[in-house]
């Protein structure tokens, strides 16, 4: 089992995101045309993706994620000669400073975490390349502590959450997308500064419904390289459910209890840190 899991800068990576890898990141050259899509996984990363591919009308290239594979990755990365839309579940602090300085455009999505935490639990369980799994109770544990690949939901989010006015990101939600996606459709486009009309917009959201997506990967060769997340090794198992609020599934009043005190603990952060930004 620990053959599956590293861990780097104290956050468990699977052995597909190799150390040399990790620590060659800020060698990855960046391009202000560059976008990046970035989440915690089981936040909707194939959706966005989707939508990002065909805004663009296929006419770019959706790489695998920045730390998904071998130190070769980074050759390949900066030997790609067309427009890169690049995946990552990297958090703030481990994002290769290249991109920074280059102010790329940013996606960041953002899923209630009670359902990345059911949604994770599956992928656990169906997935070779990650640790077996007991039971949902024993998942839960793990995933509250941060004990699971790429490192704890809060710790994530919070690392981006201090850069939500930065004007080169933008924070979009999976129950927003879920509720009315035409209208995130159009905000993305805006903020990629492409001009899609409103039988587009609708085109787009056909195209990237949970029906057709999961069909069409039925339908594909499964290539486990071509992949949108580090974890991902065979693309159908992404496709389980797409729904919000499966969590009352699993959820037992007492695991309810413990997920809001984690939460009011971790997310107390953002009250003392919007306070320190808006006492400069
Ligand atoms: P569930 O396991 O709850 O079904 P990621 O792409 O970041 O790995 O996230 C996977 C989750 O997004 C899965 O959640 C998957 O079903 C859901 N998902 C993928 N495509 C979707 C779509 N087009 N519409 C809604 N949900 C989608």
């Amino acid at each position: 089992q620990t053959a599956l899991i590293h861990r780097f800068n104290g956050i468990s990576f699977t052995v597909r995101s190799s150390p040399d890898l990790l620590k060659s990141l800020d060698t990855v050259d960046a391009r202000e045309d560059d976008i990046l899509l970035v989440s915690y996984p089981k936040s909707g990363t194939h959706w966005l993706a989707e939508i990002i591919r065909h805004i663009y009308n296929c006419k770019v290239t959706l790489t695998s994620p920045i730390e998904f594979g071998d130190i070769s990755r980074v050759k390949e990365l900066n030997n790609l000669s067309s427009k890169r839309i690049i995946p990552t579940h990297l958090d703030y602090n481990m994002l290769p400073s290249n991109f920074k300085v280059k102010q790329c455009k940013t996606f960041y999505i953002i899923r209630n975490p009670k359902d990345v935490a059911v949604s994770m639990y599956h992928y656990y369980k169906d997935n070779p390349n990650l640790p077996t799994i007991d039971s949902w109770t024993v998942f839960l544990e793990l995933f509250l502590k941060g004990d699971v690949v790429c490192g704890s939901w809060f710790d994530h989010f919070l690392s981006w959450e201090e850069h939500k006015n930065d004007r080169n990101i933008l924070f979009l939600f999976y129950e927003d997308m879920k509720k009315d996606l035409p209208k995130v459709v159009k905000k993305m486009s805006i903020f990629l500064e492409i001009n899609i009309s409103d039988s587009e917009t609708e085109e787009i959201c056909e195209k990237s419904s949970f029906t057709e997506m999961k069909s069409n990967v039925e339908k594909e060769n499964s290539d486990s390289n071509h992949t949108v997340c580090a974890l991902t090794s065979n693309r159908k198992l992404i496709f389980r459910k797409g729904a919000v609020g499966d969590w009352k599934n699993y959820f037992t009043p007492k695991q309810n209890k413990m997920f809001a005190e984690m939460f009011n603990k971790k997310m107390e952060l953002i009250l003392v840190l919007t306070h320190i930004q808006n006492c400069k």
